[in-house]
């Protein structure tokens, strides 16, 4: 039933058509306002997915406002959503214009449904199943698949997962350079509400493989290892298009107060020509653990043979013959699973660790100002 009418002057429509969209504010109510065809529209500024600001979108050419976080339409007057998605509508507010003014009933606006969307399947609460210990792998070095050349940092790492099956661990070995997914386009730069767990770009992208990644480390594996060549002083830029989408992982836990990874274990294999050994690891323990892993003692293992040495073809060489780098990969993968087997006995020891690095945690409000 209508209840009685809240006519609220938002502005001369001669401002107002100026703009096709904007977003107003009508006595605490936020409005997506648009005009075009000599025709305004209102409908609610929050989009039904996770609250976008409408009325900071486009319109596209058949009058459905588009959503700038993930590109969610719904029509610019009457709130429904684009066809097919009608069900799934936002608020649209009576609207007239008097006087030259634009006026907005706040009191009267259309019922916002959300239509239910399956979950995706990586949104499930991270429990670890029953079984032996699961060790992940993940390789991020570059290379032609059609013309493959040795890498030693994939070499040492199948000596560590051959080490973690002996050792009674499933182990499984992801090869980002297998995998064909997006980089990262900045969700979080829009808002760090936008930045979503499953990532916005799985969600909508089913053909991006990123979910392999998520899958391993958010549901299946106790432990991982992931290995990197240097690349100028840096680990691979395959390592960071990856660590670029792990960004939603790390925003659950410093943002969206829940975290995703709980009681498992990071390592890293590090092979270089050249050096900076200090400078990626320091990074990689630092990402990782921001994730919320935590770390054997020696949790990363490195080759390099230093600045003066430009011979590639014997680095790669002393790596493939190295019997110490091999123990010392299969070293690793004991001390991760070790630490990951403490670690699942010990769940419940580790229940509340919530922004325990205070990343993105406000923190004056609690500092008394003695000025
Ligand atoms: S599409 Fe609007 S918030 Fe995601």
């Amino acid at each position: 039933m209508d209840r009685e009418a809240q006519w609220i002057d938002i502005g001369a429509s001669e401002e107002l058509s100026k703009l096709p969209l904007r977003r107003v504010t009508a006595k605490n109510t936020a409005i997506a306002v648009s005009f075009r065809d000599g025709e305004f529209g209102a409908v609610s500024n929050a989009c039904n997915h996770v609250g976008g600001p409408l009325g900071e979108g486009r319109i596209d050419e058949a009058g459905y406002i588009q959503c700038p976080w993930h590109g969610w339409k719904f029509h610019r007057c009457t709130g429904l959503g684009e066809p097919g998605f009608e069900e799934d509508r936002v608020p649209a507010f009576p609207l007239k214009v008097e006087n030259g003014r634009v006026l907005v009933d706040i009191a009267n606006p259309t019922k916002r449904n959300k239509k239910p969307h399956a979950p995706h399947p990586l949104a499930r609460d991270p429990k670890r199943a029953p079984g032996p210990l699961r060790l992940a792998g993940i390789s991020t070095t570059v290379m032609d698949a059609a013309n493959p050349r040795f890498s030693g940092s994939d070499h040492l790492l199948d000596h560590a997962l051959a080490a973690a099956q002996k050792l009674g661990a499933e182990t499984r070995l992801i090869k980002l350079n297998d995998l064909k997914f997006r980089a990262c386009e900045g969700y979080y730069s829009k808002s760090y509400r936008a930045c979503t767990w499953p990532c916005s770009i799985t969600q909508m992208d089913p053909k991006d493989e990123m979910d392999r990644v998520y899958e391993a480390l958010v549901h299946w594996a106790d432990a991982i290892i992931v290995t990197t060549p240097i690349r100028w002083g840096a680990a691979s830029s395959l390592y960071f298009k990856m660590v670029e989408r792990l960004n939603c992982v790390q925003v659950d836990a410093a943002s969206h107060e829940r975290l995703l990874i709980r009681n498992k274990v990071a390592g890293f294999i590090i092979v270089g020509g050249q050096d900076n050994i200090q400078g990626v690891a320091g990074q990689m323990l630092s990402f990782f653990a921001e994730l919320g892993f935590l770390f054997p003692q020696f949790p990363y293992i490195a080759h390099s043979r230093g600045w003066s040495h430009e011979d590639m073809e014997n680095n790669v060489r002393i790596v493939r013959e190295s019997k110490s780098l091999a123990e010392g990969a299969a070293a690793l993968a004991a001390r991760c699973l070790d630490l990951a087997g403490k670690l699942v006995t010990a769940d419940a020891a580790l229940a509340s660790i919530e922004r325990g690095g205070r990343k993105g945690r406000p923190v004056m409000a609690d500092v008394v100002d003695h000025d």
